[in-house]
């Protein structure tokens, strides 16, 4: 069936943080021949263009004067499987946590510690989704993808992805070029948890856990997620607005000298990563409203929307929080979360 083509859509909906912004044209499509019909009859060459997915990573601060694309494409199928791995195929448009429980219910392991990740599975790849000490690309085999231009279907394995911390080819030179219509994960058929992260350690404990199951590690950290990070269905967010910055160790030190508790996590090569959330917290921000908008009062790396706030506002929040960890730690924090 054809795509149908709404104009002047409200993307309040479609998108976690619940900013109310209007899209010039909206598309949902359902299959890759959807996207295709969109490439042959010239709806999508030469106007601006956003591929969107659980929209759980981005911040409208303006109109948007293009098309938007609602990735929809569903299924999951096991495509091959030898004595240790599966090879699980997923639409784009399932929903990330339902395929996570998916793989538990199969006894497929590698994605326990990812549980909960708001958003659809197209944007893994896109942003090398994380978390406790897990990443996408660990587990990541290959994805299929309509290059928008040509309508030229591409493969991509793990090292032309360019993964990087939240970062892919598809965040920089290819970014809305592809349309990604279904991601395949090598998923182990033996457990191999990775409960290092203490705070998955901690809830383990004080569960008392009989037996260690994917199951036990998923519901951990879901249990540790749901109690720091605001559900998008109560309070509009994106998730950690901001990376976790990558700074020279001299730098770390100087920090240290006035701030001896800072959070750093050396990651060799004279590099660390500190925790943009205690930076935050420290520079007073943690739990701030400011007008229709704020920063979330268990974990400041988060923002939110109290209730229609502007994107806008939000964005120049954003500049404020910047601008304030600048002057007192010296330290550039870089936003995580696209803008459009
Ligand atoms: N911290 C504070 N104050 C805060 C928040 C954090 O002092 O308000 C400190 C914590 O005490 C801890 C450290 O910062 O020592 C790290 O905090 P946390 O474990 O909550 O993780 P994070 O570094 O803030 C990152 C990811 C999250 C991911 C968690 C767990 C980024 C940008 N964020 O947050 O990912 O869930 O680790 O692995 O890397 C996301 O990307 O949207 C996201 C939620």
């Amino acid at each position: 069936m054809k795509p149908v083509i709404q104009s002047n859509f409200n993307l309040k909906s479609v998108n976690t943080f619940g900013i109310e912004s209007f899209a010039k044209e909206f598309v949902t499509i359902d299959s890759e021949e959807a996207i295709q019909q969109l490439i042959d009859d010239a709806q999508l060459i030469n106007k601006e263009r956003l591929m969107l997915g659980g929209g759980s990573n981005l911040l409208f601060t303006k109109n948007f004067d293009g098309i938007v694309v609602k990735n929809n494409i569903k299924g999951i199928e096991l495509l091959a499987e030898n004595d240790d791995h599966v090879f699980v195929q997923v639409g784009a448009g399932e929903n990330w946590h339902q395929f996570v429980l998916h793989c538990i219910k199969n006894g497929w392991y590698g994605l326990e510690n990812l549980s909960l990740i708001p958003g659809n599975v197209g944007a893994s790849p896109m942003q090398n989704i994380g978390a406790y000490g897990v990443e996408i690309k660990d587990v990541f085999h290959e994805l299929e993808a309509v290059q928008l231009r040509t309508g030229a279907v591409h493969y991509f394995d793990n090292a032309s992805c360019e993964f990087g911390y939240r970062e892919s080819v598809f965040k920089k030179e290819m970014k809305n070029q592809y349309l990604i219509s279904n991601v395949t994960y090598k998923l182990a058929k033996q457990p191999n948890f990775n409960i290092e992260y203490g705070a998955i350690k901690q809830e383990l404990e004080k569960k008392n856990t009989a037996e260690l199951t994917a199951k036990a590690v998923s519901d951990a950290v879901i249990a540790i997620r749901s109690s720091k990070l605001p559900d998008p269905k109560v309070l509009g967010n994106a998730g950690s607005f901001f990376k976790n910055p990558v700074v020279e160790n001299s730098l770390v030190e100087e920090v240290k000298q006035k701030y001896p508790n800072v959070v750093a996590y050396d990651i060799g090569g004279g590099q660390s990563k500190l925790a943009a959330g205690w930076l935050i917290e420290q520079a007073g921000w943690k739990g701030k409203q400011v007008g229709n908008c704020g920063v979330h009062h268990l974990q400041a790396l988060v923002l939110v929307n109290h209730g229609n706030a502007l994107g806008k506002e939000v964005y120049d929040l954003s500049s404020e929080i910047l601008a304030s960890v600048k002057e007192k730690f010296g330290v550039e924090l870089e936003r995580e979360v696209n803008i459009y």
